[in-house]
């Protein structure tokens, strides 16, 4: 038994994040007010290739801002995933728009292409691929399918920073993408999102809704055209977003080792499928994951308890969302139940050693009875 408890997230903070931070806060005033904010949307422009970045307060808040720009309004239908955090699909309400909820591919959890396809009427203006937990959508499909309808695309990459389908990366695809930087995720900042986006006239329109709808001309500086929001991210969080941007690489690594240290000893159990990446995709492995195939002595729940009283935290997978009472849909998506109802994120955080990774493992099959 170990004397400490073992977490599902955990962000990794050295000496360059105090530093930065340290900096922001003792020199990040007055005409030093954005310069960590400017260098990290152009970190994000450089390594993404893309035109244009904007940092948000949240995720949530970028793809409100973001649907918003694509046109999305009353009674508009907008294509969301079954399984994702509800995040995805409020911004659809926010709107005032109708989100319909599609099933995902067995094998990455993702958007399935096909349903998404038969979910297209008249009404659909936008689609919300999302990169679940690390894994990217099959975006080149529903590219395709999404210039054949005409329907706008917002690339859901809240937790995948560095995901890639075919090489290229999640969140250059679409025509708007939106990352989180919550406390939780790869990168982190406390609470914070980003915009990227090559189209110069949405970037106008949602850099206009971020300043609380104030004028595009720079001279006319209090007159409000529209309304807006405050969605803004603080220097100092972007001191500390900088400083976790610089060792991306090393963030992704290791949550990829974590997840190997999981596949070497569960990989090859009978009854239970990790969420591995599929050969198009580089998975960030955000959140290392089980699916339990089998019926074992214990069901999903039963075991998220019994590693709980072995001092090991999991969360379950999303439940179906459309189940939730606000959206009184009646829709059956069979491969997101599925994995709703039988699935765990395992702990994943940065600072996992590889024994808390056994003694994660051992534990699982200990009380599955393997
Ligand atoms: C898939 C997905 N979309 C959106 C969000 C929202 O991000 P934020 O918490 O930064 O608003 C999250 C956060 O967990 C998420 O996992």
């Amino acid at each position: 038994m170990i004397n400490y408890k073992i977490l599902t997230a955990g962000p990794s903070i050295t000496q360059k994040e105090k530093s930065y931070v340290n900096d922001a806060v003792t020199n990040g005033w007055n005409e030093n007010w954005n310069s960590y904010i400017l260098k990290l949307e152009n970190a994000f422009r450089e390594k993404f290739n893309v035109k244009h970045a904007l940092l948000t307060s949240s995720c949530t808040g970028a793809l409100h801002m973001s649907l918003r720009a694509l046109g999305v309004g009353v009674d508009d239908e907008v294509i969301v995933p079954e399984l994702t955090w509800v995040a995805s699909a409020s911004v659809v309400n926010y709107l005032r728009a109708k989100p319909i909820f599609v099933d995902v591919d067995k094998r990455t959890w993702t958007m399935n292409p096909k349903s998404f396809e038969q979910a297209i009427t008249g009404k659909t203006k936008a689609v919300i691929p999302v990169h679940l937990y690390g894994h990217p959508s099959k975006m080149d499909e529903i590219m395709a399918i999404a210039h054949k309808h005409n329907i706008k695309v917002l690339e859901d990459a809240a937790p995948a920073i560095g995901a890639t389908v075919n090489g290229k990366y999640a969140g250059t695809f679409g025509d708007v993408s939106a990352f989180s930087f919550q406390g939780a995720k790869m990168l982190v900042t406390g609470e914070g999102g980003i915009i990227i986006t090559n189209d110069d006239d949405v970037f106008a329109n949602i850099k206009q809704y971020s300043e609380h709808g104030r004028s595009k001309d720079p001279d006319n500086t209090f007159w409000i055209e529209t309304i807006g929001y405050k969605y803004k991210m603080s220097n100092i969080q972007a001191a500390l977003g900088l400083a976790q941007f610089e060792r991306i690489d090393e963030l992704i690594d290791k949550k990829r080792l974590v997840f190997s240290w999981y596949e070497e000893r569960l990989g090859n159990l009978p009854g239970i499928a990790l969420n591995q990446e599929a050969s198009w995709a580089k998975s960030i492995y955000w959140m290392s994951s089980i699916l339990l195939e089998d019926n074992f002595k214990l069901d999903r729940d039963g075991l998220m308890r019994a590693l709980k009283s072995d001092g090991i935290d999991t969360r379950p997978v999303f439940p179906t969302i459309s189940k939730y009472p606000m959206w009184k849909s009646d829709c059956i998506n069979p491969a997101a139940i599925e994995i709703s109802s039988r699935s765990i994120n395992l702990p994943s955080g940065h600072n996992l050693t590889e024994a808390d990774i056994e003694y994660v493992s051992d534990s699982i099959i200990k009380n599955l009875g393997i």
